[in-house]
Formats: structure tokens, C-alpha cells, sequence
């Protein structure tokens, strides 16, 4: 049996659980080979998260197979699998977690009057009752259980703080709180997470642990907000992917608490230099484009294409980023000449193609570059060289 002590946890280390396999693999469309799963999973162990949800076993065939085999092949990372709060789902996943070294179970049900009520249709005790029992089974095959409590973000609070108590008294080590709609706003989330641990007598003996979706945008903010509130894990996905609009980004919550350490006095282990890596690795084997603005990992990140803003990256590249490319993994930042983009930027990118002008011959090229930009999206390399060619 593995020995895991959450109350160990350094109060300043967040940990990372990663379920771009579970959670992300929910993403409408997306189906990952065996093969495919063990690439991504040796990169997510590359990047550094502490522990790595491949799948929910009892699901189908291929589930189990894909987390036995990542039980089994990676290292140095806690393997979990998910489970409904039933016996037989509970020793599914734990006959396939059982070659990894350090293995969770990752078990629980709803405590929202929504789920109560049209899901599970049982009374808020008899959901108490059942989540107790399947904690407890779970402590046979691990010590490392973790309790979610599904659309926590829509249930009342006196509910959550009860079945929250009993579930660590039964043995949860981790206890998520996930925002299963996204339907919650930052401060509410704080709230949330910071009114657990602040009510339940037995909080102390467990890690809080933020699980946000982004239906309306802001789970990234939430997640946050749960760290502040006294959450230290995070459940997060490469590029955001997940069922309907997605779950927290994992680059962007680490970037945030890195960029904002001011804030965010709280150390991972994530190596940020594989972030950009890890983000193209996910998006080729799913399928699932990564938007070109997209915080952090995106195309456009660190590509600045305005006059204004070029000149002050010239000057200082802080005057417009706040994240150096270096940083995740990303090629240095670009200077993208378009309409906007003025003597400075042109320049540059001339030098960087090894032309000098004199100021005459500088200002011709700059006056034929202004007419042709307002022709096309970008000037580009070849543009630039028939520009020079006269
Ligand atoms: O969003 C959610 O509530 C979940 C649980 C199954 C953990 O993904
Ligand atoms: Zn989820």
C-alpha cells in the first residue's frame, strides 16, 4: 500500500493534477489511441505535474487498458483513476492502478439539489451514506483517496461542509470541489473553498482541491480564487480541453501564479520551458486547435504587431510582455509587419535579414512597404526581400 500524508503538504507547494486523459478526453470528438495516451502521459511527467488522471477504468475496456499501462510504464508521478461512488467501479480502478508505485482513487458524487434531485435522485443522506461507504472501500486498495464533490458551485454550503466532514473521517485524503458547470465567479469560488476549511471542524487533515470548468470563462480566475481561499491542488488541462466549453488551462494557472508570485507566494513543480511542447503535443494528438490568441501557449502570444507596440519591445520588451517566450518554450517574440507597424518594427526586421540602408534609401523602402502593407494581412519575408530588390 503507497503512504501519502496530505497534511505534509508544504503549505506554500500547490499540486498539480493533471487530467488532460480524463477530463479532456471528455472534449466532443476527441479519442486518444493507447499509444497516443502514453506519449502525452510521459510528456505531462516531463512538464512536472504531481499527479496524472488517465482515465476512469470501469468505463470501457480501452480505459482500463490505457491506465493500467500508464500505471505501469510511468515513473515519478502519482497515477489516479476516477470512479462513481460504487464498489465494483472502486475495484476496477484499483486492480488497474495496481502496478504504479504511488496510485490514487479518485472517488465521489453530486451534492447540488440539481444532481440530488434529477441525477441521483436520492435524498441529501442517502448521498451522504453512499459516498462514505465508497471512500471506505477505496482505503483497502490505497491511502491516497480523493472525494470530488460534483457541482459543488451550485450546492449549499452547510451540505458541502457536512458530507466534506464525514468523507475524511471515513479516510478522503483529498477533497475536490468542483465547479462541474462553470457556473461560479471568482469571489464566490474563494468563498467557497476558504468557508470548507474554515467551517469543518477536520479540514486540516485533508488537501483542497480547485476543479473548474469554463462555461462562462472564468476558470482560470475561479481556480485562482481557490488558492487564495487555502485550495492547494489544482485540476487542470493542457490548452483548456474538456467537455462542452472545457476545464482550467493548466499553463495558465501556473503562468499566473509564476508571473503574479507577488500574490501567489506558492511553488509547483511544473517545468515552464516544456509548456509550449506539452500544449502542441496535445493539440496535434487531439485534434483540438489551439486559438491563436490563446494565453500563454497561443500563436500570437508573444507576436506584437502594432507601431506603437513595436517600438516599445524594441526598447524594452517589457513595455508589452509580461512573460518572457524563453520562459515556456516559445520562440523569441516576433516583430509582425503589417498596416500598423511603423519605421522601428521595419527596420528591424530588415536588419534581421541582414540589409542596412542610409536614411534615403531607408525611407523609399519604408514609403513602398506603407502602400503594399495596405494590400495584404502581413508583409512578409518575401515581400520584404522584393521590396528590397526595388
Ligand atoms: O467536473 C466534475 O465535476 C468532474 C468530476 C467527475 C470530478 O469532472
Ligand atoms: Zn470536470
Amino acid at each position: 500500500m503507497t503512504s501519502y500524508n496530505p497534511v505534509t503538504t508544504m503549505s506554500n507547494r500547490v499540486v498539480v493534477f493533471d487530467t488532460t486523459l480524463r477530463d479532456g478526453e471528455q472534449s466532443p470528438g476527441v479519442r486518444l489511441s493507447l499509444q497516443e495516451k502514453l506519449e502525452i502521459g510521459a510528456q505531462l511527467v516531463r512538464l512536472g505535474v504531481d499527479i496524472l488522471e488517465a482515465g476512469f477504468p470501469i468505463s470501457s475496456p480501452g480505459d482500463f487498458e490505457s491506465v493500467n499501462t500508464l500505471a505501469r510504464e510511468l515513473h515519478g508521478v502519482t497515477i489516479c483513476g476516477l470512479t462513481r461512488a460504487r464498489e465494483k467501479d472502486i475495484e476496477v480502478a484499483a486492480e488497474a492502478l495496481k502496478p504504479a508505485a504511488r496510485r490514487r482513487i479518485h472517488t465521489g458524487l453530486g451534492v447540488s439539489e440539481n444532481h440530488l434531485q434529477h441525477k441521483l435522485r436520492m435524498s441529501r443522506e442517502e448521498a451522504l451514506e453512499v459516498g462514505v461507504k465508497a471512500v471506505k472501500h477505496a482505503r483497502q486498495f490505497t491511502d491516497d483517496i480523493e472525494y470530488f464533490m460534483e457541482d459543488s458551485g451550485r450546492a449549499d454550503p452547510d451540505y458541502v461542509y457536512k458530507v466534506v466532514e464525514e468523507v475524511i473521517k471515513a479516510g478522503a485524503t483529498t477533497i475536490n470541489v468542483p465547479d462541474t458547470t462553470g457556473y461560479t465567479y471568482p469571489n464566490e469560488y474563494y468563498k467557497l473553498i476558504h468557508g470548507i476549511i474554515s467551517n469543518v471542524p477536520n479540514s486540516d487533515k485533508a488537501v483542497f482541491s480547485c476543479h473548474c470548468h469554463n462555461d462562462l470563462g472564468m476558470a482560470t480566475a475561479n481556480t485562482l480564487a481557490g488558492v487564495l481561499g487555502g485550495a492547494r491542488q489544482v485540476e487542470v488541462t493542457v490548452n483548456g480541453i474538456g467537455e462542452r466549453a472545457g476545464n482550467t488551462a493548466l499553463e495558465e494557472v501556473v503562468m499566473a501564479m509564476y508571473v503574479r508570485r507577488d500574490i501567489f507566494d506558492f511553488a509547483t513543480r511544473i517545468d515552464t520551458t516544456q509548456l509550449v511542447a506539452t500544449s502542441r503535443m496535445v493539440s496535434e494528438k487531439t485534434g483540438m486547435l489551439v486559438q491563436r490568441n490563446k494565453a500563454v501557449v497561443g500563436a500570437n502570444a508573444y507576436a506584437h504587431s502594432s507601431g506603437i507596440h513595436q517600438d516599445g519591445v524594441l526598447k524594452e520588451r517589457s513595455t508589452y510582455e509580461i512573460i518572457s517566450p524563453e520562459l515556456v518554450g516559445a520562440e523569441k517574440s516576433e516583430i509582425i509587419l503589417t498596416a500598423r507597424s511603423g519605421r522601428h518594427g521595419l527596420r528591424h526586421r530588415l536588419r534581421e535579414l541582414g540589409y542596412e540602408f542610409t536614411e534615403e534609401r531607408f525611407e523609399q523602402v519604408y514609403n513602398e512597404f506603407v502602400q503594399l502593407a495596405d494590400t495584404v494581412k502581413e508583409v512578409n519575408e518575401e515581400h520584404l526581400q522584393k521590396l528590397v530588390a526595388g
